[in-house]
Formats: structure tokens, sequence, C-alpha cells
């Protein structure tokens, strides 16, 4: 049987597997019971594995002949959301929720442990299963990096369920996908006083308030047009009462960027506009700047070779058209190892309340997506073990 036939056959367990990571959400890197149930299945599969960290798994499937290795990655962390979905299988877990579809990609990545296992005689090579951690706080593919998880392995495969796609298309366009995420913290400092004389302080909340302003004009004037970014202050801390003048705020925010040259130039403009600000108002600023993820942008072979093996498993009409996203992925250290692609796995169906954005309390998608997904990782492993 092909990759296609077998993902059809285990289509109920993936589905029921899904289901009951749905119903045990755990948050990022305490998925013990996510983990104890990956090993134990995959035990009765068949297929060897080791713990990596606390709660990674990596599963190997050893082909009969000898070959590359891909890895495919399936993410395994829930989210601090309480479940507004009233469905059979909702969270038994108050508080938890799997409002990101990671409970889909677990369950794929399971059901494609199957089929791999089942076809391993006309396997060239090795895969490796990488049941990732930690993904909703960007440590768990670091961990399993760290722990040499990636040593000897050629390409990388990765996932991620998306609703903003319909169900029945999937997304593997090469080039830029998801933006490198990165942490602004701005320390400002003025001096305090009482709020009727401002004159006699250094007021540290205009200075915040100009700040917010200045770095408006890095996107819109200092930045190519054609270069997406994003520079947004979550967080304005200042002051304690209304006829006080603050001496200090914070700022915090984040920066999304697609071009690595445009987020190396970030530090440096923010810096400037951020002490240059104060300076002019009397006050002092202070910039940390701390990287996060980089970009997640895929590889023009891997892409071609992910968008055939959607081809085999849908037709043509399966493979989507779908405009890179400014959210973060860490899948993206993976890929800075090894050439690979991660596919978005439309599935959003507004007859089935799959419409709603990922991290919403009523997140859901619609399940046909996972026998596509399943069989995808199968057949990206297969096509390129076997080229
Ligand atoms: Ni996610």
């Amino acid at each position: 049987m092909e990759a296609k036939s077998l993902a059809n056959k285990y289509k109920q367990y993936v589905i029921d597997m899904r289901r009951e990571f749905h119903m045990n959400p755990e948050p990022s890197l305490k998925e013990y019971r996510t983990s104890k149930r990956i090993k134990e299945e995959l035990d009765k599969i068949g297929v060897p594995y080791i713990t990596v960290g606390e709660t990674a798994v990596v599963g190997t499937v050893e082909g009969a002949k000898p070959g590359k290795t891909v890895g495919l990655r399936g993410d395994m962390d829930a989210l601090e959301l309480l479940e507004q979905n009233d469905v059979e299988y909702k969270s038994q877990n108050e508080g938890y929720m799997h409002g990101c579809g990671h409970d889909g990609h677990t369950a794929m990545l399971l059901g494609a442990a199957k089929i791999l296992n089942e076809m391993k005689d006309q396997l060239k090579g090795t895969v490796k299963l990488f049941f990732q951690p930690g993904e909703e706080v960007a440590l768990g593919a670091k961990i399993m990096i760290d722990e040499g998880v990636m040593e000897g392995v050629d390409e990388v495969f990765g996932m991620h369920l998306w609703s903003p796609l319909e169900v029945g298309k999937i997304s593997v366009e090469a080039g830029p996908r998801m933006a490198a995420t990165d942490i602004i913290k701005i320390k400002i400092q003025g001096k305090g006083g009482h709020g009727s004389a401002p004159h006699q302080g250094v007021d540290a909340a205009v200075i915040a308030s100009a700040i917010v302003m200045n770095l408006q004009s890095i996107v819109s004037r200092e930045i190519n047009p054609l270069d997406p970014a994003v520079v947004s202050i979550g967080l304005l801390k200042a002051g304690s009462r209304f006829n006080v003048l603050p001496g200090d705020a914070i700022l915090e925010g984040n920066v999304r960027t697609f071009n690595p040259e445009v987020r190396k130039a970030m530090p440096e403009m923010i810096k400037r506009i951020a002490e240059y600000t104060a300076k002019s108002y009397r006050g002092e600023a202070e910039l940390e700047y701390i990287y996060g993820t980089p970009d997640v942008t895929n590889n023009e072979v891997s892409s071609a070779r992910a968008a055939k093996a959607v081809e085999k498993i849908m037709g043509k009409q399966g493979v989507a058209l779908f405009e890179k996203v400014t959210g973060g992925e860490d899948f993206s250290y993976f890929m800075e190892k090894a050439p690979g692609v991660l596919a978005l796995v439309g599935c959003g169906n507004p007859a089935k309340q799959a419409n709603y954005p990922h991290h919403h309390p009523n997140f859901n998608i619609d399940e046909d997506a996972l026998e596509y997904g399943t069989a995808l990782y199968a057949q990206y492993a297969l096509d390129y073990l076997s080229e």
C-alpha cells in the first residue's frame, strides 16, 4: 500500500489520538502525560525512541537500505486558555487548551510513524520523528537541538495546521513564510516630582509616549517598503497617581521581520530613536534587544519536493497559494541546521465551526485535514529518501 491509502486506513486512529490529546492539554515544557502517551503508542507500533530533555521524544524508523536521514517534526504543547468549544472531547484540564492545533500535529506524526514503519522495506535511509515540546515558549526546538538530535540529519520537514486556510489545501511555497520574532524592552529614566510643577522634574510618561510615536517612523520611513516589518509596543508602564510626575517608565514591544538584513538593522534604529528622543526631553533611555526565533524560510528544492508530495495526495488543486504570516515558529531553529520546509495544512471550514483564529477559545480544526497531513509527513519522507 501507499502512504495515501495507509493514511486513509489510519484516519480514525489519528482522529482518536488528536481528541485524546485535545482532552488532556498540557503547558509548554510540562507535557508529561503527552510524552508518556507518545512513547506508549510508539511501543505499540514498534518504533524505537529516546527521551530528550524532560518531555521531547525522538523516534527512529530505520529503512531496509542505508541512505540519508530526514527529520519530521510535530509539536505537542497547549496554551493557557479556557476552552469555549462545546465538544465531547473538550479540555479536561481546565484553564488549558489545545488552541493552536498541536494536538493534531502530534497525532499526525504518530499516524506517520505507523505508515513509515509499515513501509520500511521500501525505505532507503532513516526517518527521525521529532515530537517537540515547548513550541509556544520557543524553547523546545532549542532544547532538542542542544541535545544533538539534528546530528546526521540532512533534511527537515514540519507542519502547522492552519485555520485561515480551507481544508483540502496545503501551502508549501518557497521563501519567507513566517517572521523572525524579537522582543524589545526600553527603560526610561526621568525625574519625579509634583504633577502641578512639571518644570521641576523630567516627565517619563511624556518621554515614553514620544518614543512610542517616534518608533513608528522605522517601518514607515527607514525600511524599504518592499520589506515587511512590524514594530509594536504592547506595554507602557509609568506613574502611580494622578498628581505624581512619573520619574521612570518601561516600554515593551515586539519586532517582526522576514529579511535577515532588516532584522540586523533593527537594534541600532530602535536604540537611536529611544535614546535621542529621551535626550531631547532631558531624560535617558536604555534598550534591551532580545533575539527570538529566526524567520521561517522554506528552501526552494524542499518546497518543490513538498508541492509534488501534496499533488500525489490531493491532486494539483491541493497545492495552495497562501501569503506569508507575521507569526513566528521555532521550527526555524531546525531549519538553521538543515534545509527544509514548513507546510501550512489547511483545516478551516465554517460548516464545522473551524473558522476561528489560532489561540482563540473557540479554535477548532476540520479533522479531515488530519488524513492529508498524516499522508504528507510520510510522503515527504519517502520522496526525499528515494532521491
Ligand atoms: Ni502553533
